[in-house]
């Protein structure tokens, strides 16, 4: 299953990705992805994708896609944590595939095309998964990725609280030329 770097004309289905968290989530509680308090405009999202964008265009971002019948079906992006001398080293990894395309080998694929090009870019890559999102913590020590600790309550949806887990792994610099 191929995936590719993500592009200016994903915009709608990035869109579309993102608008679908809010539907999803009513029926699935238990949705471990972050949601903004009102769902944003075309415009909020427009500008965090030229955000996105720009990130990528000076090297802090890795942000690979998945089409599925022509269309954008799961997103992995992997953001340089900060810019100081002490944190630059660090991605912050990312990953969704829409509810119907979940499964089917999508998420794996996607770590595999964004953790190759961290090659180079990043030497440790880190994530937060909520503690009860077992599949996901299954694809990620799949993926070479260790829990290296709990945030106790860092999750919050309504009035429940769940445990975030902090899972991490080291990326091997890239070849030499
Ligand atoms: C987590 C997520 C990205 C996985 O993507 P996916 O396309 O469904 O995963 P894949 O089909 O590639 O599965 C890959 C591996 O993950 C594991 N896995 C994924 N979902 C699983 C589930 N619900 N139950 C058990 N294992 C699961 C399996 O070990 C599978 O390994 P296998 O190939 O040996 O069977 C996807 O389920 C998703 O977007 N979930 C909602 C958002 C989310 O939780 N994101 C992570 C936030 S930290």
């Amino acid at each position: 299953m191929g995936v590719r770097d993500l592009a200016w004309r994903d915009f709608p289905g990035w869109v579309a990705l993102y608008y679908s968290r809010y539907e999803e989530v009513r029926t699935n509680p238990d949705l471990g992805l972050y949601l903004r308090p009102l769902r944003p405009s075309v415009a909020e999202e427009s500008a965090l994708f030229g955000a996105v964008m720009k990130g990528i265009a000076e090297g802090d971002i890795v942000a690979v896609v998945a089409e599925e019948e022509g269309a954008l079906a799961g997103v992995c992006t992997v953001q340089r944590k900060g810019h100081h001398l002490e944190d630059c080293h660090v991605g912050i990894l990312a990953v969704a595939v829409r509810a119907g395309s979940r499964g089917r080998g999508l998420g794996d694929a996607l770590l595999t095309g964004a953790l190759e090009r961290c090659r180079g870019v990043f030497e440790i890559v880190e994530l937060t998964v909520v503690a009860l999102n077992e599949g996901a913590i299954r694809l990620y020590r799949k993926h070479g990725f260790e829990i290296s600790g709990r945030h106790p309550r860092g999750f919050k949806r309504g009035d429940r609280y769940l445990d975030d887990l902090l899972m991490w792994r080291a990326i091997e610099p890239a070849a030499a030329p």
